[in-house]
């Protein structure tokens, strides 16, 4: 897709890979790229030949170093910036796509470059990762979802000690906590990110997107209710023409 100056967007055979591209500040996340992630995430969604986005950094150092610290404090003002939050919320957005998301990790993932890939299904990390919320340390608290996304991911006190002390850590203790599903060397990243996404397109996209609804909104209700979200999302796939097609092919 043409246009955008902060992020690539490129499709191959129902895959979307989306870089961010401002590879000179660690691909910080300012408010342009924000925007055109935003609007790079409805093209995915809205185009019926994308079935798995997966986000990666440009340049050799880094996924992303979180939000773009040269732009604190620059909003015209308080209400403005909130209000442009409000009207594009990335992070709500990102919570309920629903088509898979992975992020192919490399280098700093900082702040919102390790609070995006939160929001993503599978994160694969290569070697040289290091991952990390250290908004603490400039007097401020993970704001794109990291308080509440981390402890749903990672062990609470491991999350807690993440987010008070702000160090990073490696990609191997990141797999041992499941922050990341995955450790490659860093030359194989994006072929293992490209096999994962191949693997899920072979899914059928539907029981793929409801599998992701029980998750994300079943882990926060009460059991007895969330069991009751997962016999409803169940009945609706069994009641799908394709699925009984799918069912009646394998005997
Ligand atoms: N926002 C804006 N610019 C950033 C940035 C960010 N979050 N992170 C890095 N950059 C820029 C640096 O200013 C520098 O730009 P310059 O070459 O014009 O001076 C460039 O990226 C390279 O970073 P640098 O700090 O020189 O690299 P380093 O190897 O010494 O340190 C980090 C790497 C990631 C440890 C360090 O850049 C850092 O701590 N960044 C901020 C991380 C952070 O706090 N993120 C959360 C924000 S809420």
């Amino acid at each position: 897709m043409d246009g955008f100056q902060t992020i690539l967007y490129e499709k191959d055979g129902g895959l979307a890979w989306l870089t961010l591209n401002r590879p000179h500040v660690l691909n910080a996340i300012n408010l342009q790229m924000r925007d055109e992630l935003w609007e790079a995430a409805h093209a995915a969604l809205y185009d019926p030949d994308v079935g798995v986005v997966v986000f990666r950094g440009a340049g050799e150092r880094a996924f992303c170093a979180g939000a773009d610290i040269s732009e604190f404090g620059t909003a015209p003002s308080y209400v403005e910036a909130r209000r442009a939050r409000q009207q594009r919320d990335l992070w709500g957005f990102l919570e309920d796509f629903p088509k898979p998301l992975v992020a192919a990790i490399h280098g700093y993932a900082l702040g919102a470059g390790i609070e995006l890939p939160l929001f993503c299904d599978i994160r694969i990390a290569s070697e040289d990762a290091r991952l990390g919320l250290p908004e603490v340390n400039l007097g401020y608290i993970p704001s794109a979802g990291g308080t509440q996304t981390m402890p749903r991911t990672v062990p609470r006190g491991v999350a807690l000690h993440m987010i008070l002390t702000g160090d990073p850590i490696g990609a191997e203790e990141a797999l041992r906590w499941g922050l990341v599903h995955r450790v490659v060397p860093r030359a194989e990243l994006y072929l293992e990110a490209e096999r994962l996404a191949r693997q899920l397109l072979e899914r059928p996209p539907e029981a793929l997107r409801l599998a992701k609804v029980a998750l994300r909104r079943g882990l926060d209700l009460p059991l007895d209710e969330a069991l009751r979200l997962d016999g409803r999302l169940a009945r609706r796939l069994l009641a799908d023409e394709g699925l009984r097609r799918t069912l009646a092919r394998q005997g």
